[in-house]
């Protein structure tokens, strides 16, 4: 294929990194793809079924951590850009595993910046044209207070164009220049391959980007994060098991919106630059398990309140962090994104896809995450 650009999209094949391979297959045909992913528990090639016959799309089996391999498929592909999102991404599995988080989000992060550093150095154009966009989270930047007080709907509104009636549950949230303060494993991993990225441009001039996101959800996301594990639960009728007293912030984006953002920001961001992504959408853990309790009971066809009593209050998770929320206002002002849909809409198409997708939903939850899921929470 002679294609315009070659992008080496890392992760591609997990939840996030899916959705940004589908957007880019499909609206850039002329793009060549090469999407690297090890295919970990969370990386599942039936999130990409739709593309497998799809000429632009190519599909390597790797880890990120073989420094020589990446080098060699950048340098076979003529790689110009990369979209790095192959991560170790639960917060619980790092508190049981930091090692496993530090050597492929670090150690994978540095092999691909090297790899790409050495491939593209050696180039007549050198880094012209080039760019490396580094997909991060907002959990680096710590936990925020939660003032709302406890019972209390949130007492705060935002005053970001897009979310002028939406409520929040503090009045800080988390700027591109909130200094980094990450608390969990998972975190504190995502923060240092952040400081590498940062690094690599500082020292070496390499185009980098790196953009903190918030929260999301929708299709294709492995059920052992809070809103496919939930779904699922409720139309088994299992425990829905809510750490600590449910009081705890999150900021949800449909995940679309991200990949939009990601879409834009690769063509668009300007080198160096950080850009945080969230929709000024706070939940506490409890208001939103009611939501989807409801969602799926009326779905289902179940009465009102049906699968309220599977909520079950357990231990509190190590380290918890209160509260997350972004603020979105350089992306908005600099790039002109808005997410695309409301919280009531996005969580109406979440719900509805996992009910009908429950072959993909078995098919995960029949091998090795039954035995995770067990461990953590039946004999927790
Ligand atoms: P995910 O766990 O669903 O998918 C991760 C993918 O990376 C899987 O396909 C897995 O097989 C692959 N992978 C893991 N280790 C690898 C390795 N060593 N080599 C190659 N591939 C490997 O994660 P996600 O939720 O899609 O998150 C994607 C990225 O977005 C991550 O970097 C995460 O930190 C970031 N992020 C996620 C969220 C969220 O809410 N899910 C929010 C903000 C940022
Ligand atoms: P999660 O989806 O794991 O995302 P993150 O920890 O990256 O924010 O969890 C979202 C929130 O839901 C978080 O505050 C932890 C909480 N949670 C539960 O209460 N019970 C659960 O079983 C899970 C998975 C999460």
């Amino acid at each position: 294929m002679n294609a315009k650009r070659t992008i080496l999209i890392t992760g591609g094949a997990g939840f996030i990194g899916s959705h940004v391979v589908r957007l880019f297959v499909n609206k850039y045909p002329e793009y060549r793809i090469i999407n690297v992913d090890k295919l970990t528990y969370a990386g599942n090639l039936a999130n990409l079924e739709d593309l497998k016959d799809a000429p632009n799309h190519v599909f390597v089996k790797a880890d990120i951590c073989d420094y020589d391999r990446m080098k060699a498929l950048m340098e076979e592909y003529d790689v110009d850009g990369i979209i790095h999102l192959a991560a170790e991404s639960h917060v619980d599995r790092s508190i049981r595993d930091p090692f496993t988080f530090a050597r492929t989000n670090v150690m994978g992060t540095l092999s691909l910046l090297q790899a790409a550093r050495l491939c593209w150095e050696v180039r007549p154009e050198g880094y012209e044209g080039k760019r490396f966009y580094h997909i991060s989270t907002d959990e680096v930047y710590g936990a925020l207070e939660l003032t709302c007080p406890e019972g209390m709907d949130s007492p705060f509104t935002t005053t970001a164009s897009s979310a002028e009636h939406h409520h929040a549950y503090g009045e800080d949230f988390f700027l591109e220049s909130t200094k980094y303060d990450p608390h969990s494993p998972y975190s504190a991993s995502k923060a240092s391959s952040d400081h590498f990225v940062r690094a690599y441009h500082d020292t070496y001039g390499m185009p980098t980007i790196v953009t903190n996101c918030s929260n999301n959800y929708g299709p294709y996301q492995f059920p052992e994060k809070l809103i496919p594990l939930f779904i699922n639960n409720i139309r088994q009728g299992k425990p829905l098991p809510v750490y600590g007293k449910g009081e705890n912030v999150r900021d949800w984006l449909y995940v679309e919106d991200h990949a939009r953002a990601i879409d834009l920001i690769f063509h668009q961001g300007k080198v160096a630059e950080t850009y945080n992504i969230g929709g000024f959408n706070e939940w506490k853990n409890i208001d939103i398990i009611k939501v989807i309790i409801a969602t799926v009971d009326r779905l289902l066809g179940n009465p009102e309140g049906h699968s309220l009593p599977l909520i079950t209050y357990i231990t509190d998770r190590a380290g918890h962090d209160l509260r997350y929320a972004i603020d979105s206002r350089k992306l908005q002002a600099e790039l002109g994104w808005e997410p695309s849909l409301q919280f009531e809409e996005g969580i109406e198409k979440t719900v509805l896809w996992y009910l009908d997708h429950q072959d993909w939903m078995d098919h995960i939850t029949s091998g090795e995450y039954v035995k995770y899921y067990e461990e953590m929470y039946i004999n927790r």
